[in-house]
């Protein structure tokens, strides 16, 4: 049984096996992406409910701009057609969006409704929920050790750099809240990787495996991965 009591302060999850159910069910992988883009709500609605705090997709890597562009082009349609349909649930759930990576680059329509997004639920106080869009772990430290050499230059900081002083600097921090590491991370599809997502706030994480392709991903998965979690023994490096 799930205890309420005890989850997951931050859950990200790495939205894993679209294309190979798609091949499966024989259709297109952009109809893979649509289908993971449904559990996608169906798991953003249960963390909401379940009182989550914050929860992290990573969306679209900064890897991944070598698929075909009708694939790349698909995915960017899905979040135009997501931020169309769901805005206003979202809202309505208190939930607020924010974004991982540096999303300028992405197509013009997609920016435009990931803007209308963050300005819409910026002030929500529920669950937290970020995309990661071009986000690639390394990039963001190295984005982040650039940007304390400049404000270093700029006189706006001074002295060595401590890890909370370079958290800060990352897309999870100050800009977004100083988002907390995250407690769980899930990987769907049985890959057993982190592909470049969020190498510096992993440190401590639990992982959790499924087998289970992401569009196949449903609330009772989630819950049964969350009472995996529970079962693990979090010492932190300590002992108990
Ligand atoms: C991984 O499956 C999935 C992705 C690279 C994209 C994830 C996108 C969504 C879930 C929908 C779009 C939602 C937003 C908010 C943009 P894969 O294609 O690597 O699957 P495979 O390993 O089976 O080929």
């Amino acid at each position: 049984m799930l205890d309420k009591g005890r989850l997951p302060r931050h859950v990200a999850i790495i939205m894993d096996g679209n294309g190979r159910w798609a091949k499966k069910q024989g259709l297109s992988r952009v109809k893979g992406h649509n289908a993971g883009m449904e559990a996608m709500k169906e798991i953003v609605r249960a963390s909401s409910d379940l009182g989550i705090q914050y929860l992290t997709v990573y969306a679209f890597s900064t890897e991944n701009w070598k698929r075909s562009q009708e694939e790349v082009s698909g995915i960017f349609g899905l979040l135009v057609k997501f931020v169309k349909l769901d805005l206003r649930e979202l809202d309505e759930k208190n939930v607020r969006v924010k974004v991982l990576g540096d999303y300028s680059v992405i197509p013009a329509a997609a920016k435009k409704s990931m803007d209308e997004t963050l300005e819409t639920t910026k002030d929500n106080t529920g669950l937290q929920f970020n995309i990661a869009l071009n986000y690639g772990s390394r990039a963001e430290i190295l984005r982040a050790v650039n940007r304390i050499q400049a404000d270093s230059l700029a006189g706006k900081r001074q002295g060595p750099v401590d890890e909370a002083e370079f958290a800060r600097y990352l897309y999870t921090g100050d800009e977004n809240g100083n988002v907390p590491d995250p407690d769980l991370i899930i990987r769907t599809s049985g890959e057993e990787r982190l592909s470049n997502f969020l190498l510096w706030q992993a440190a401590y994480s639990e992982f959790v495996f499924t087998d289970v392709l992401w569009p196949d991903f449903t609330p009772e998965v989630y819950e049964s991965l969350l009472e995996e979690y529970q079962r693990r023994d979090r010492r932190f490096g300590g002992r108990k």
